[in-house]
């Protein structure tokens, strides 16, 4: 068992292709760590470098307590699932699982024949762990059969098993789930949590998907264009995003954003979209920025039909007026656009309301969830 760290790691492709940027990253050992972003950000590269594929341009990697970066791939006790993982086609599932196993523990043909009872130890522990980790995905009565005589999701499971077989210190995950439908994905999901949860290993787990993110990782780690962003709980990320990228990438639908100012009146302090003013703490962060822009951001779940009977009281300060452009209705709840006068602004509603498309109708915002973010560096004021 180890944790994985990166101290100022950095990849530079080519001359100037900056890859991952300066990246401080302590994975702590037996933790599922998500490292999170959008297409290009970095994911992979960083994960190639953990596991020996990819050589650092600069900075420590360290498992356990040692540095690795010289250390061979085969070495570092490392199993990785792939992008794009490929099975052998002519081997049974049996033998794809095992491969790895005999390759690394059956050393050869004649160290074989020179070393009989060891050889027959080996391949018997070598069947054992095939059969538990087979029975553990679920997949032990496929094990005569070929890839091409398998579902998707049962395929990727087996690319699973390959790795799991193995018992490493480390697994890696690049975006294990993609190939799969949105059905077996959640199922996939939920099997890998088990697993992590019943083998404890050290896990890193790259998607570019904020819902896999914030339902897999202990912590989670979201990247943009190789830069760190933030590095935390789901729960904290979500309710505490450190800067606006982070506040819209996290959450669906994402956080609205509307330009606004700070303002203090005799009544207190203000943020003022313009279309509606709402009341900040008088200790908030943003007190002495009396008059100043900022970008208020209010999540789409944090806005309630005033109408109805919700998590929060509706009062005359925290109560906006707004026009109903569109219900989308997705079931429990529905996403309406709303136009407060000058911006347009998503809004989740639960579905017993009663609000029409054109109407104009009262919301309310719950005050303890708004973000108010810098408008030049773009990050959170508190
Ligand atoms: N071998 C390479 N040579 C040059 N540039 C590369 C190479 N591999 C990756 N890059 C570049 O490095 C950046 C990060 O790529 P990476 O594959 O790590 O992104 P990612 O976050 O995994 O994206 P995705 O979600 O699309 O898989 C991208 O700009 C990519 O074009
Ligand atoms: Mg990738």
């Amino acid at each position: 068992m180890a944790g994985v760290s990166f101290r100022n790691v950095t990849k530079i492709f080519g001359k100037d292709v900056k890859a991952v940027d300066n990246l401080n990253l302590d994975i702590r050992d037996r933790e599922f760590m998500v490292l999170v972003g959008p297409s290009g950000c970095g994911k992979t590269t960083a994960l190639r470098m953990i596991a020996g594929l990819e050589e650092a341009t600069s900075g420590d990697l360290m498992i356990g307590e040692q540095r690795v970066n010289e250390v061979p791939p085969k070495d570092r006790d490392i199993a990785m699932v792939f992008q794009n993982y490929a099975l052998y086609p002519h081997m049974t599932v049996y033998d794809n699982i095992a491969f790895g196993l005999r390759l690394r523990e059956l050393k050869g043909f004649f160290w074989q024949l020179s070393h009989l009872a060891e050889a027959k130890t080996v391949k018997a522990d070598i069947d054992r762990r095939v059969h538990e980790t087979a029975q553990m995905l679920d997949i032990d009565h496929l094990l005569h059969r070929r890839p091409k005589e398998l579902s998707g999701g049962q395929r990727q499971r087996v690319a699973l098993g390959r790795a799991i077989v193995r018992k490493p210190k480390v697994f890696l995950m690049d975006e294990p789930l993609s190939n799969l439908d949105a059905k077996l994905r959640i199922q996939t999901r939920a099997e890998l949590i088990r697993l992590h949860r019943s083998l404890g290993i050290t896990t890193i787990y790259v998607t570019h998907d904020q819902v896999e993110a914030m339902t897999m990782g202990q912590r989670i780690a979201v990247m943009k264009d190789g830069l760190l962003q933030q590095c935390d709980e789901p729960e904290a990320v979500y309710n505490r995003p450190a800067n606006k990228f982070v506040a819209g990438f996290i959450g669906a639908p994402p956080m609205n954003f509307l330009d606004a100012r700070v303002e203090r009146t005799g009544d207190g302090l203000f943020v003022d979209t313009g279309d509606f003013r709402i009341p900040l703490p008088g200790d908030h962060a943003a007190a002495d920025r009396a008059g100043q822009p900022v970008t208020l951001g209010i999540r789409p779940e944090a806005i309630f039909d005033a109408a109805m009977n919700n998590p929060i009281a509706s009062t005359e300060a925290n109560t906006i007026e707004a026009k109903v452009d569109v219900l989308e209705p997705l079931g429990p709840e529905y996403t309406a656009y709303l136009f407060t006068g000058t911006h347009n602004v998503l809004a989740t509603i639960d579905s017993g309301t009663k609000i029409k498309e054109g109407e104009s109708c009262r919301f309310s915002i719950n005050l303890d969830a708004l973000h108010l973010f810098d408008v030049e560096t773009e990050m959170a004021i508190r």
